[in-house]
C-alpha cells in the first residue's frame, strides 16, 4: 500500500481555511437530521442543484418526526426532479425507523448509523463526524478520486479489492483532531479542484506530493469503470388529455421511478391493457418530440404520443389521477415526464382549453 504522507491531512485542513466552502446551507449545524438530508441529496447530485431542493424539503419537513409522519406522495413530490428515487423512499423509511426504534433521534456512532435504511458506510461516517465529532473516515466518490490520484492507485475504485485498499488508506490518513474540517476539506477539494475533467493542480495543496501529478497521470486516474455498452429500451408514453388535465398512473414502489406518478406506457413486447387498446383504436394519437433518458444500467428512448379525449374513459384504472397541467409542481413526476408535460402547459395568459 502507498505510504500516507505525514502532512496529508494538515495540508487539506490549512487549505480549507481559505479555500474551502463554509456557507452551504447544511454547514454550521450539528443537527444530524439536516446533515443526513444534505448527504443523501448530495450523493448523486451537485451542490447547486441540491440547494433549492434542500431548502424546500426542510421547510416542509423540518425534523425527523415530521418526515416520518408525512405521506409518501409528499416525500416523492419534494424529491421530484432530483432523480435516484430510492434515496427518497429510503429517507422516509429511515425517519420512520428512527421514530419506531431510536426514540426519534439518530444514534450517535457511525457504526449504528450505518445500520439504517439507505445509509452506507461513508454517509454514516460523514453524519457522525459532522454531527457528533466522531473520528471516522469517509470514502465518497470525491475522496476516492483524490486518493487514487494523490497515491497513484490503479484499478476501478468500485472494485472490491481497490475499495478495500482505499478504505485502509482513508483510515490511516485521519488526523487526530479537526476531523470534521478535514472531511469537509476532502469533499471540497474533490468538488472544486481535484475534479474529474480538468483538475486545477496549480492551486492544489497536494500538488507537491501527488503521484498522478508527478507522473502526468491525472487524466488516467481514477481508472474508469470498465464500460459495457448500455442496453437501449424503448417505450411509448401516452399523454391522455381531457380538457386541462392529463391521466397519470402511480408506478409500483420498486423499479425505475418507483412510487412516482407517470404516464401510461406501451412497450414493444407487451400488449396494452384493454382500456388503452380501446382508446388507441378510437382516437388518433399525435406524436410529440422524442426524448432519451440515461439510467445507470440502460438508456430509455421515450416516444410520447398525445391523445386528446372528448370524455374521460369510464374503464380507466380506478387508481388513475387526472392531474391538471397547471399544478404539475404539486406531484412527484420523473424528470422526462415532467419535461413532456410542461411543454403542454398553456402559456401564461393564454385562454383555457374548453
Ligand atoms: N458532498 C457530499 N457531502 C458534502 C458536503 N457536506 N458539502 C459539500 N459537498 C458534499
Amino acid at each position: 500500500m502507498p505510504q500516507p504522507a505525514p502532512d496529508f491531512a494538515a495540508r487539506l485542513i490549512a487549505w480549507h481555511a481559505d479555500h474551502g466552502r463554509h456557507d452551504l446551507p447544511w454547514q454550521n449545524t450539528h443537527d444530524p437530521y439536516r446533515i443526513w438530508l444534505s448527504e443523501i441529496m448530495l450523493q448523486q447530485t451537485q451542490v447547486d442543484t441540491v440547494v433549492p431542493y434542500y431548502r424546500r424539503f426542510l421547510a416542509r419537513c423540518p425534523d425527523i418526526a415530521t418526515l416520518a409522519a408525512a405521506d409518501s406522495g409528499t416525500v416523492m413530490a419534494l424529491w421530484s426532479g432530483l432523480g435516484y428515487y430510492a434515496r427518497a423512499r429510503n429517507l422516509h423509511a429511515c425517519a420512520q425507523r428512527l421514530v419506531a426504534d431510536h426514540g426519534g433521534a439518530f444514534p450517535a456512532t457511525a457504526e449504528a448509523i450505518a445500520t439504517l435504511p439507505g445509509i452506507g458506510r461513508s454517509t454514516a461516517a460523514a453524519i457522525a463526524a459532522f454531527a457528533f465529532g466522531e473520528r471516522t473516515a469517509i470514502l465518497d466518490g470525491n475522496v476516492k478520486r483524490v486518493l487514487c490520484r494523490a497515491f497513484g492507485i490503479d484499478g476501478f475504485p468500485g472494485q472490491a479489492a481497490v475499495e478495500r485498499k482505499l478504505w485502509a488508506l482513508a483510515e490511516a490518513l485521519l488526523p487526530h483532531a479537526d476531523v470534521a474540517t478535514y472531511i469537509q476539506a476532502q469533499m471540497d477539494l474533490g468538488a472544486t479542484l481535484c475534479t474529474r475533467g480538468t483538475p486545477h493542480c496549480t492551486r492544489c495543496p497536494l500538488a507537491t506530493c501527488c503521484v498522478a501529478h508527478a507522473t502526468g497521470r491525472t487524466a488516467a486516474l481514477p481508472t474508469p469503470r470498465p464500460r459495457k455498452a448500455l442496453p437501449l429500451r424503448r417505450i411509448t408514453a401516452l399523454v391522455i388529455r381531457h380538457r386541462d388535465a392529463v391521466l397519470l398512473l402511480k408506478r409500483p414502489p420498486n423499479g425505475i421511478w418507483g412510487g412516482l406518478l407517470s404516464l401510461p406506457e406501451l412497450t414493444p413486447d407487451t400488449a396494452p391493457a384493454a382500456w388503452l387498446a380501446e382508446l388507441l383504436e378510437a382516437a388518433p394519437a399525435q406524436p410529440l418530440p422524442p426524448l432519451r433518458h440515461t439510467f445507470t444500467h440502460f438508456m430509455l428512448d421515450i416516444e410520447p404520443r398525445l391523445l386528446t379525449l372528448e370524455a374521460r374513459p369510464a374503464d380507466a384504472p380506478s387508481a388513475a389521477t387526472w392531474q391538471p397541467l397547471a399544478t404539475l409542481d404539486a406531484v412527484g413526476l420523473p424528470a422526462p415526464v415532467r419535461r413532456i408535460l410542461v411543454a403542454l402547459q398553456p402559456a401564461p395568459g393564454a385562454s383555457k382549453p374548453r
